[in-house]
C-alpha cells in the first residue's frame, strides 16, 4: 500500500475575490472549491490530507471539518512562497517519510484523479518530483517547464525567465508528486534569491536535478491549473464543471435536448434513462431514479426522484423530498419535506410541507398545506387513495384518512376519518334577476 501525504496549499487571502470570506471557500457547482480538490485527493490510496491554512483559518477549518473530518491543519502565518507553505506542514513530512507526498493548490477544482494517480506513479517509478503540465498558446504568467534530454531541469517562473524561455509553451499547472523520503532535504536547500523574493516550490525542480536525481512530467489538461482569483474566473471554472458533468451525464444515459441550460451541483446523481428538460437547476444533494422525466424549469434541492416519476415544468423540490417511483408534481407546485408514495400526483399550483402523502393520493390543483402557525411546524398525514379537492387548505397537524374525499374549497382543521367525504362550505346563495337589478343601480348613481 502506498501512503500518500496530501498537502493542499490555501492559505492566499484571494484579496481580488473582493470577499470576506477565504479564496477557497467559494463554490462551484455547490461546493467549495476547496472540497473539490480534497475529494480528488483522497482517491488515492492511503490518502491524507494536510491543509495550509492562513487567511480565514478559522472558517476554512470549520467547512472542511463537515466534510473531512480527518483532515490535519498547518498555519502559515506569513505568505513567503509556497515552499514556505509546504513547509508550514514540516511536522506531517517529518512523521511519515514513506510513500508519496501531493502538493495541490486548494483553489484548482477542476484537477482529475487519473492525472493525480499519473504524477504518484511517476514518482513511484522512479523520479524524485514529477510535475504536472500543460500546453498553452497563453503561458503569460505561468511557471515555464523546462525539459531536456527526458527530464525536467527546471520551471522558471515567468518574472525571472529570460526571452528565450519565455517561448515555452509548456507550463507549470502547480500541482506536483515528490518522494517522501527526499522532500524535506530539497525543501531545506530552496532560497528565495529570485524577483519576488519568494520560497518557490518550483525550485525544487533544479535541486532534484542536481542532486543527480530524475525529474518527470505529466500532461493534463489546461483546465487542471485553472484557479480563480477573481469572480470572473470563479464563472469560468463553473461553467467549464458544468461542461464536463453535462458531457458525463450523457455519456451515461442520461438524455438533455438542450444540455447547456441545465445545472448540475458536484453530488448530483442521475440514473439512466432520465430525461431533462431545458432550464433545469440541480441544487445539493438530488438523486434521480431511472425512467423519471424532469420538464422543463424545475429546481431541485435535497430531494429524491423516484423511477418514472415526472416533475414539473415549473415545478419546485425543496430539501426532504422523497418522491416514490410514479409520482406525479406538475406545474407551479412547491414540495417540502415531503414523502409522496407511490403513484401519488400533485399537478397544479400546490404547495405541500411537512407531509405524508399515501399512495395513489391525488392532491387538487391549489391544495395547501398550512404547516406553520408562525411559531411552529406541524405535519399532514395524506392517507392513500385520498382525494383532495382543488383549493383546500389542510391545516396542520391534521390527518387524512385513506380513501378519504375533501370537497373542493375546504379548510381542514380536524383529522378526516377513513373513507369519510368532508367538506366545509358556506351555503350557496342564489338571488333570481339579482345582477341585472344590481347594475341598473350602478347606472342611476352615475
Ligand atoms: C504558481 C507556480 C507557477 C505555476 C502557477 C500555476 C510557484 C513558485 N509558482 O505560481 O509555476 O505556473 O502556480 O497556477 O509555485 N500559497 C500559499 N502560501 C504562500 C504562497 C502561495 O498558501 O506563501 C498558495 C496560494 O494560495 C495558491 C498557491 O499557493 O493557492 C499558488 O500560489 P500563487 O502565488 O498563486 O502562485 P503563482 O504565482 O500563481
Ligand atoms: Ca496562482
Amino acid at each position: 500500500m502506498v501512503h500518500h501525504h496530501i498537502i493542499i496549499l490555501a492559505a492566499g487571502e484571494g484579496t481580488r475575490m473582493k470577499s470576506s470570506i477565504p479564496k477557497v471557500l467559494h463554490p462551484v457547482a455547490g461546493w467549495p472549491m476547496l472540497r473539490h480538490v480534497i475529494h480528488t485527493a483522497i482517491q488515492l490510496e492511503d490518502a491524507h490530507i494536510a491543509l495550509v491554512v492562513g487567511a480565514g483559518a478559522e472558517l476554512v477549518q470549520h467547512t472542511v471539518q463537515k466534510f473531512a473530518p480527518h483532515t490535519q491543519y498547518y498555519t502559515q502565518t506569513e505568505r513567503l512562497g509556497t515552499a514556505h507553505a509546504v513547509l508550514a506542514a514540516r511536522a506531517a513530512l517529518e512523521a511519515q517519510q514513506n510513500g508519496v507526498v501531493l502538493i495541490l493548490f486548494g483553489d484548482t477544482p477542476l484537477m482529475r484523479a487519473e492525472t493525480l494517480q499519473k504524477l504518484s506513479d511517476a514518482v513511484l517509478a522512479g523520479a524524485a518530483v514529477a510535475v504536472l503540465a500543460f500546453e498553452t498558446n497563453a503561458p503569460h504568467g505561468y511557471g515555464r517547464v523546462v525539459v531536456e534530454n527526458g527530464h525536467v531541469e527546471a520551471i522558471v517562473e515567468e518574472k525571472d525567465a529570460t526571452d528565450t524561455q519565455r517561448t515555452i509553451t509548456l507550463c507549470n499547472a502547480g500541482a506536483m508528486a515528490v518522494d517522501a523520503s527526499m522532500i524535506l532535504n530539497l525543501l531545506n536547500k530552496i532560497d528565495n534569491h529570485n524577483t519576488k523574493h519568494e520560497f518557490y516550490l518550483t525550485d525544487i525542480v533544479r535541486h532534484a536535478r542536481a542532486a543527480g536525481h530524475h525529474v518527470a512530467y505529466v500532461q493534463g489538461a489546461f483546465e487542471e491549473a485553472l484557479g480563480a482569483n477573481t469572480r470572473v474566473e470563479l464563472a469560468q471554472l463553473e461553467s467549464l464543471f458544468q461542461h464536463r458533468t453535462r458531457t458525463h451525464m450523457m455519456l451515461s444515459g442520461v438524455s438533455m435536448p438542450a444540455p447547456e441550460t441545465v445545472y448540475f451541483s458536484a453530488d448530483t446523481h442521475i440514473a439512466q434513462d432520465v430525461t431533462i428538460a431545458h432550464h433545469v437547476v440541480f441544487g445539493l444533494g438530488v438523486t434521480v431514479e431511472t425512467g423519471a422525466n424532469i420538464h422543463a424549469f424545475s429546481h431541485l434541492e435535497g430531494a429524491h426522484v423516484g423511477a418514472h416519476a415526472n416533475v414539473g415544468p415549473y415545478a419546485r423540490l425543496r430539501p426532504g423530498t422523497i418522491l416514490e417511483p410514479n409520482t406525479r408534481v406538475g406545474n407551479f407546485v412547491e414540495i417540502k419535506n415531503t414523502h409522496m408514495m407511490e403513484g401519488a400526483k400533485a399537478n397544479h399550483l400546490s404547495y405541500i410541507g411537512d407531509a405524508h402523502v399515501g399512495a395513489h393520493a391525488n392532491i387538487g390543483a391549489g391544495t395547501i398545506t398550512c404547516n406553520y402557525d408562525g411559531f411552529n411546524k406541524f405535519n399532514t398525514h395524506i392517507g392513500a387513495g385520498a382525494f383532495i379537492g382543488s383549493n383546500s387548505a389542510l391545516v396542520a397537524p391534521v390527518t387524512i384518512g385513506d380513501g378519504a374525499i375533501i370537497g373542493a374549497g375546504s379548510t381542514i382543521t380536524h383529522n378526516v376519518p377513513e373513507n369519510a367525504i368532508a367538506l366545509t362550505r358556506a351555503a350557496l346563495l342564489e338571488k333570481n334577476n339579482a345582477a341585472n337589478v344590481f347594475r341598473d343601480k350602478r347606472k342611476i348613481k352615475q
